[in-house]
């Protein structure tokens, strides 16, 4: 009989994450362990604990996911988790704080139904230094888009300008811009996509302005909690056409998401060695869309 498949979920968070423990039992784990408040000099032992009671083949079904809200947090963890293994001794791990990795990717598949993902489009993302906007930035930042980076404030938008040219060289796709009253029609100008990315609860784009930009080919909003992100966008489109504008909202690209998060963690229990950062989840994102 084979072994039961067992998810250890590590969260810096007090309370782990009802949401991640659910999303591992629809698919398919077996045994969900969770530890909350877990800090980095918790993670050897925590780890320990997953890569020796296993061996050999049976390794691939204990496998390891971080989760948490505090993005910086849940990376420390994930490295500190990397730090245990040695050779073939490890487990498969994901990392989706704050669900940002599955979301980006899943907003990144949505846009390349509608446009080509390379030099030839270019990209505004708005609230784009919250954990969700950096990993749309900086997948489409990785496929070439030309992005406009758009927070409040100047300094915080050219700071992920910076983290993320530092990551390849993607400088000169970048722009960073605030968002000053009137002048979303000069951001929004020659723009194929548009991502909203703001935090929950928040417009930061008005009907009036996304309909009368004349370049856009798709609309994605990411926020669920009314009013939305990019106003007159309901949350159940997905890909519905309005003045023009391929549309999605949060529960639109939630669905996409959620394959996503799905078969992300199915994966883990395939082999004992995937590290599944925002990347490897957006790759895993494009075979399942
Ligand atoms: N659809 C899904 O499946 C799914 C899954 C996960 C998350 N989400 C949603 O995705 C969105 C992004 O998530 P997140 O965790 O990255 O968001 P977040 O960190 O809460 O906020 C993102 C950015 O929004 C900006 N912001 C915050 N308050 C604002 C305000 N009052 N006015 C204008 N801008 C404001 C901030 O940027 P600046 O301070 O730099 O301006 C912040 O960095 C959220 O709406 C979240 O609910 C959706």
């Amino acid at each position: 009989m084979p072994l039961q498949k067992i998810l250890l979920c590590l969260d810096p968070d007090p309370q782990p994450s009802t949401f991640d423990t659910i999303v591992a039992i629809d698919a398919g784990v077996d045994q969900v362990l969770r530890h909350g408040g877990v800090d980095p000099s918790q993670v050897r032992g925590l780890v320990h604990g997953a890569m020796f009671t296993r061996g050999g083949v049976q390794l691939c079904r204990t496998a390891l996911f971080i989760g948490g809200s505090d993005v910086a947090a849940s990376e420390r963890l994930l490295e500190m988790a990397q730090a245990c293994f040695f050779g073939s001794v490890r487990v498969s791990l994901m990392l989706d704080p704050s669900g940002a990795n599955t979301t980006a990717a899943a907003a990144v598949v949505a846009a390349s139904r509608h446009v080509p993902l390379g030099p030839e489009t270019t990209a505004l993302v708005l609230g784009a230094t919250g954990p969700v906007g950096e990993r749309v930035v900086r997948l489409l930042a990785a496929e070439g888009v030309r992005l406009r980076v758009v927070s409040r404030r100047l300094t915080r938008a050219s700071a992920i300008c910076e983290r993320i040219a530092q990551r390849a060289s993607h400088a000169t796709l970048l722009t960073a811009h605030t968002m000053e009253p009137g002048g979303m029609e000069t951001l929004l100008d020659g723009a194929q996509l548009v991502v909203a990315a703001g935090a929950a609860g928040v417009e930061l784009l008005a009907a009036s302005d996304r309909k009368a930009a004349r370049s856009l080919v798709v609309a994605i909003d990411l926020n669920a909690v009314p009013p939305a992100g990019i106003a007159g966008i309901e949350p159940q489109d997905q890909g519905l056409i309005r003045e023009g504008h391929a549309c999605y909202g949060a529960l639109g690209v939630g669905r996409l998401k959620m394959k996503i998060h799905h078969g992300a963690i199915a994966s883990l229990f395939t082999t004992n060695d995937l590290v599944l950062d925002a990347e490897e989840i957006y790759a895993l994102g494009k075979e399942l869309a």
